[in-house]
Order: C-alpha cells, then sequence, then structure tokens
C-alpha cells in the first residue's frame, strides 16, 4: 500500500487553527476517520491530496510533498466529496467519466474502452448518454466514484459518500469500496462502514486523539460523545 505521512502538521484557517501537532503515517488498506462536527476531519481529508496545504508542517504520498509535488500527489489520490455535484462536471454521464481522463495520453479507442468498463462496474451502463443532472443521488455518488476510480488512483479518499444517501444506495456505497483493491481512507459518521476496516483515526477539536482498531477506536469515539 501507498504511505501516507503527516509530520507536525497544524492548519489555519485565518488565525483559527482547526488541526493541529498531526503526526501519523497511513499504510493499511483501510482507514476510517470519525469524530465531531468541525473537528477537522475533511480538512485532514483534503491535506491528503493538496486540496488543502498545511500551514506547518508536511504531507507526503509515497514520498511526494503536496506542496511541491501536487500534481502528482493528485495522480496517486483520488477524492470523492460528500456532495456529488460538487464533482460532477460534464454534461454526460459518459462524457463525465472521460473527463478525468483527459491529458493522459490515451487513444480514443482506450478512453472508451476505459469509459465503458466504468460505467458497467458502477451500474451505469444504460445511462452513459443521460444528463448527469437528471440522475438520483445514488446514481450520481456512483458516477462521481466512477469519474475518480476510472483515473486509476493508488489512493482513494472519500469524505463522507454515503451521507446524502438512503440505506440502499449507502450499502452499495460501502460494498464497491469493500472491493476495491486500493487504499481507502473514508470520513464517516456511518460508524458501521468502518467494520472489518484495519485502522481508524479519532478527531477531537483538531487533534487526532485516537488511534486503534475500528471497535477500540469506535468505542473511543462514542465515549467522547456521550
Ligand atoms: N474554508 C474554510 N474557511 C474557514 N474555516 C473553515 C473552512 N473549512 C473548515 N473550516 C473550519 O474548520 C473547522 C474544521 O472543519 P472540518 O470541515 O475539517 O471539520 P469536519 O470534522 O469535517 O466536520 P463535519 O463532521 O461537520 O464535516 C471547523 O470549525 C470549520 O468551521
Ligand atoms: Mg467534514
Amino acid at each position: 500500500m501507498p504511505l501516507i505521512e503527516a509530520r507536525g502538521v497544524s492548519h489555519r484557517y485565518g488565525d483559527r487553527t482547526v488541526l493541529a501537532a498531526l503526526d501519523v503515517r497511513l499504510d493499511e488498506r483501510r482507514v476510517g476517520v470519525v469524530g465531531a462536527n468541525g473537528s477537522g476531519k475533511s480538512t485532514f481529508a483534503r491535506l491528503l491530496n493538496g486540496l488543502v496545504l498545511p500551514s506547518e508542517g508536511s504531507v507526503t504520498v509515497d514520498g511526494h510533498d503536496t506542496r511541491r509535488e501536487g500534481r502528482a500527489v493528485r495522480r496517486r489520490v483520488g477524492f470523492c466529496f460528500t456532495d456529488p455535484d460538487a464533482q460532477i462536471v460534464m454534461p454526460t454521464v459518459a462524457e463525465d467519466v472521460a473527463f478525468g481522463l483527459r491529458r493522459r495520453g490515451l487513444s480514443r479507442t482506450e478512453v472508451r474502452e476505459r469509459v465503458a468498463r466504468a460505467l458497467e462496474e458502477h451500474g451505469l451502463a444504460d445511462h452513459a448518454d443521460h444528463p448527469a443532472h437528471l440522475l438520483s443521488g445514488g446514481q450520481k455518488q456512483m458516477l462521481a466514484l466512477a469519474s475518480v476510480l476510472v483515473t486509476e488512483p493508488d489512493v482513494l479518499v472519500m469524505d463522507e459518500p454515503t451521507t446524502l444517501l438512503d440505506l440502499r444506495n449507502a450499502e452499495r456505497i460501502s460494498g464497491v469500496v469493500a472491493r476495491l483493491p486500493q487504499q481507502v481512507v473514508l470520513v464517516t459518521h456511518h460508524l458501521h462502514l468502518l467494520d472489518g476496516f484495519d485502522r481508524v483515526l479519532v478527531f477531537d477539536e483538531g487533534h487526532l486523539v485516537f488511534d486503534d482498531l475500528p471497535a477500540t477506536a469506535v468505542r473511543h469515539y462514542r465515549k467522547l460523545m456521550a
């Protein structure tokens, strides 16, 4: 698995520190992130692919620094937002999946094949030419996931991908994620999604306060919230 390292990381928005003194190395296949609203989870997730740069310290992915080598990092680290509308950029479903493959030097045939495979794998094959904005919430989240995975990232960071979904679609996303060969860092308030994960980080008020196997970490988090 890739190695993600945060060394001496803190992050401020304006003069407010929202993450402090963070030192962590992640090389497990399945890493969960939990914590109260505003505890810094999304900030942490965004640091991992350089969407947010640390105010202090450094974040590297397999040795590539998010500050100095943002492009190299983003090639390796795919990101899925809570709201798929935030990342669906093209008018039709197939065009949106193809968009991630631009400037990769692939032939048109390769692009077509990769897009077709991604749509098939995510249950969107019948919707290839449909307007993306007319998909249901669950289908949009599958599209967002397909558009990220078609670029074959080594790491997939997901920030509450199931929050807007009904139970069936949430289970569907969770099933897809469980089968991914890639390293996954999943931020979620749906704690049962973390069953079977290798490691869970608990954030509280900008600090990484607990880091353990899911059962132990979730117990700690529940106690923290009680
Ligand atoms: N772009 C921003 N500008 C200013 N402050 C921000 C920005 N993004 C986040 N914050 C603040 O940073 C703190 C941490 O936010 P973050 O989004 O990382 O929390 P979170 O743990 O993901 O919360 P939630 O569970 O609600 O998604 C919050 O107090 C938030 O208000
Ligand atoms: Mg968040």
